[in-house]
C-alpha cells in the first residue's frame, strides 16, 4: 500500500521513519510540507500532486491545529483516500461530518492517535461496543497536563519550569495553551463519547485547565492525602449523558493520581464488562505512529471497524455532580457545569472534587 503522510513535524518523521525501515507493506510515497521545506524528490508542496495520484490509496494526516488540516481530511475522503489522522483538533471541529463524507465517499477515516497516543483506547471502545453499552469514561488524557502537574507535586516545581521542560520534550502542543486550559482534552472528550455512545455528542461541555494552579495548592491537597489530575469525566444514563473536563481531586493512593509524566490512563465502564483502564505513553512521536500505523495495517488488511453516530442523546448536566474548590478558598457544591461556570466568571483556578456515589 502506498501512502502521503501530510505534514512533517514530530509525528510525522517518526511515522516516516518507522515506516521506513519496519516491513509492513506500506510505502510512504509522497510527504506533504509546508511551502519553502519540500526537499527531495517525495515531498512536495502540493496537496492536488498527493490526491491525483492512483496510487496513493491513503493519507496519514499529522498536522496540528483545525485548518487546513480538516479542509485537507475532507478534500482526500473527496478524492476517495482513506484518511488516518492523529489532529484531535481537526477531527473534533466536525467529527460527525467527516465520518459521514467517508462513508458515503466509501473510504475509511481512522483516529486511533488522536486520543491517547500509543494507547489502544478508541480501538478498545469500538471492539466493546459490539456487545456492551458503556456508561462512563473518565481518564487522564493529556499528556502535557500530566507531566506538569506530576513534576509539581513530586519535584515541587514551579509551572512554567516543568512547561518549558514538556514543550522540549516534543509533548506540548506548538501552542501549549490547547494543553494547559484543558482544550486538547476537550478534543479527546469529544472523540471519545461519541465513540463510546454510538451518537453526535454536543460541543457545549465545561471544560476547566491547570494554567493557574500553584505549587502551594498542590501542597495542601498533598497534605491532605489528595492529589490532582487534568481529566475526562462522562456519565451516560438511557440516551442522556454529560461530560466535562477539569483538574480532578483524587484519593493519593488512587490509580490515575500515580501515573507519572507524559503518560495517559483512560477507563471506561461497559455494562457486562464493568470496569477497563488503559495506561501508557500518551504523547510523543513514537507512540501516536504506532498508533496511526496500526491504523494503517487495518486499512491494508482491510479490517478496520466503521464508527457510527447513529443513538440521538441529550445532554443532562446533572449527571456530572460534585463540590468546586475554588482558589479563594471557597467551596460550593453543584453540577460541574454551574461550577465551571462560576470559576469562569470569577477567573479563577477551581479543582473538582466527583460525587460518583450520586448516580450510584
Ligand atoms: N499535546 C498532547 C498531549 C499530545 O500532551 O497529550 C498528544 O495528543
Amino acid at each position: 500500500m502506498k501512502i502521503a503522510i501530510l505534514g512533517y513535524g514530530t509525528v510525522g518523521k517518526r511515522l516516516d521513519e518507522l515506516l521506513c525501515s519496519h516491513p509492513t507493506g506500506i510505502e510512504v510515497k509522497k510527504i506533504l510540507r509546508r511551502p519553502g521545506k519540500a526537499e527531495g524528490p517525495r515531498m512536495t508542496e502540493s496537496l492536488e500532486e498527493i490526491l491525483k495520484d492512483p496510487e496513493i490509496t491513503a493519507v496519514a494526516e499529522v498536522l496540528s491545529g483545525v485548518e487546513p488540516a480538516a479542509e485537507y481530511i475532507r478534500r482526500a475522503l473527496s478524492a476517495g483516500k482513506h484518511v488516518v489522522s492523529a489532529n484531535k483538533a481537526a477531527l473534533a471541529s466536525d467529527l460527525p461530518g467527516l465520518i459521514s463524507l467517508a462513508e458515503a465517499s466509501g473510504v475509511s477515516l481512522l483516529f486511533e492517535a488522536s486520543c491517547g497516543g500509543g494507547i489502544p483506547w478508541l480501538e478498545s471502545i469500538k471492539k466493546a461496543r459490539l456487545f456492551d453499552e458503556i456508561s462512563s469514561l473518565k481518564g487522564i488524557l493529556n499528556g502535557t497536563g500530566n507531566y506538569i502537574l506530576d513534576a509539581m507535586e513530586r519535584q515541587g516545581l514551579d509551572f512554567s519550569q516543568v512547561l518549558e521542560r514538556a514543550q522540549a520534550l516534543g509533548y506540548a502542543e506548538a501552542d501549549p495553551s490547547a494543553d494547559i486550559d484543558g482544550f486538547d482534552v476537550y478534543n479527546k472528550t469529544l472523540i471519545s463519547c461519541s465513540l463510546a455512545y454510538g451518537g453526535v455528542v454536543t460541543k457545549g461541555f465545561p471544560v476547566l485547565g491547570i494554567r493557574k494552579v500553584t505549587k502551594e495548592l498542590l501542597e495542601g491537597l498533598r497534605a491532605e492525602g489528595k492529589s490532582l489530575r487534568l481529566m475526562m469525566l462522562s456519565r451516560r444514563e438511557g440516551d442522556r449523558y454529560a461530560m466535562g473536563v477539569a483538574p480532578l481531586i483524587l484519593p493519593a493512593d488512587s490509580i490515575e493520581a500515580n501515573v507519572q509524566e507524559n503518560y495517559n490512563c483512560a477507563s471506561f465502564t461497559g455494562d457486562v464488562v464493568g470496569e477497563l483502564k488503559f495506561y501508557g505513553q500518551g504523547a510523543g512521536g513514537y507512540p501516536t505512529a504506532d498508533a496511526m500505523i496500526g491504523d494503517l495495517i487495518q486499512l491494508r488488511e482491510g479490517t478496520a471497524r466503521p464508527v457510527e453516530l447513529t443513538r440521538t442523546l441529550v445532554y443532562d448536566e446533572s449527571l456530572l455532580q460534585g463540590t468546586g474548590y475554588f482558589a479563594d478558598g471557597l467551596r460550593k457544591e453543584g453540577t460541574l457545569s454551574q461550577l465551571a461556570a462560576y470559576a469562569k466568571e470569577k477567573d479563577i483556578f477551581m479543582a473538582f472534587s466527583y460525587r460518583e456515589e450520586a448516580h450510584a
